[in-house]
C-alpha cells in the first residue's frame, strides 16, 4: 500500500498533495485531513468537510492517465460507498448520490504535461452522521452512516477507497465505460444542464466514449455536454 499521511488541519488536501508531488512523492501517495479550512469543489465552489466525520483525501497520480480518469475515480468511489450503502449511484460526471443527496464529490487537478505530469485526485466523502445544521439548507448533502447497513468508520471507508482506486486505475477504458454507463443514474433521466452562461433541459440519452453527456432537447436536437452541472427534473 502506498504512503498515507494524515494531518489534523490543512487548507485543502489537494494543496498538500500538490506540495508532496512536487517534492517527488510516490504514485498513489494519499493525503488526508480531519479539517480543511479552504476545501475546494468543482467550478470554483467551496467544499465543506464536516470535521472528523468526513473523508477529505487527495491522491498523487503520476504520469499521463486516461481521459476517463474522472469516471475511474467515480467508479472507485462508488464501489467503496456501495460496500456500505448498496443503493448509492453516480450522477454525471462524478458525484455520488444516496437517495438523491450528495454523499461524495471529486475534484481532479492536472499539473504539467508529458512524462513529468501528475494529477491530484481529491475525494470528499461524508461518512459519519453530522448535525443537519452543518450545511446550508440549500445544500442537499447526506452521509453514508445515515443509510449504512453495517458498522462504518472513516478508517474502513478510506482503506476500501485506497484499494478500489488502485484497482480501477488498471482497468481498460472499455471496461470503465461499460461500468460507468451501468452505474450512472443520469442516463435516461430528464435533466437541466447548468453551464457558465446558459442552461439546457432535455433527456440525457448517453455518455460518449470521451465522457461527454448527450442531451436530447425538447425540439428533438441533440447537444453534447462536456462539463458543468446537471440537476434532475422531477
Ligand atoms: C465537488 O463536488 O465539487 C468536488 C468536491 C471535492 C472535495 C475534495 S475533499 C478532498 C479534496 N480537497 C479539496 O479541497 N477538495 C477535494
Amino acid at each position: 500500500m502506498a504512503k498515507h499521511i494524515h494531518f489534523k488541519e490543512v487548507t485543502s488536501t489537494n494543496d498538500v498533495a500538490f506540495d508532496f508531488a512536487q517534492k517527488g512523492a510516490e504514485h498513489l501517495t494519499c493525503i488526508t485531513a480531519d479539517v480543511q479550512t479552504k476545501g475546494r469543489g468543482r467550478r470554483g465552489r467551496v467544499w465543506s468537510t464536516v470535521p472528523s466525520k468526513s473523508i477529505a483525501a487527495s491522491f498523487v497520480i503520476k504520469g499521463e492517465q486516461s481521459n476517463l480518469l474522472p469516471f475511474i475515480t467515480s467508479l472507485a468511489t462508488l464501489e467503496t460507498i456501495q460496500n456500505f450503502v448498496p443503493e448509492a449511484v453516480i450522477k454525471w460526471p462524478n458525484d455520488i448520490l444516496i437517495h438523491g443527496k450528495k454523499a461524495s464529490g471529486i475534484l481532479i487537478e492536472k499539473h504539467g504535461h508529458g512524462g513529468s505530469c501528475f494529477y491530484i485526485i481529491g475525494i470528499g466523502i461524508n461518512v459519519l452522521k453530522f448535525d443537519k445544521n452543518f450545511f446550508d439548507e440549500t445544500i442537499e448533502a447526506t452521509a453514508l452512516e445515515f443509510y449504512s447497513q453495517k458498522e462504518i468508520s472513516i478508517k474502513s471507508v478510506l482503506t476500501s477507497l485506497q484499494s478500489s482506486l488502485q484497482e480501477w486505475l488498471k482497468m481498460p477504458d472499455v471496461e470503465v465505460l461499460n461500468s460507468y454507463r451501468k452505474k450512472c443514474v443520469t442516463i435516461g433521466s430528464y435533466v437541466t444542464w447548468i453551464g457558465d452562461r446558459n442552461t439546457l433541459t432535455g433527456l440525457a440519452k448517453s455518455v460518449t466514449d470521451s465522457g461527454s453527456l448527450i442531451l436530447e432537447l425538447d425540439d428533438g436536437t441533440t447537444k453534447e455536454i462536456l462539463s458543468g452541472d446537471i440537476v434532475a427534473q422531477k
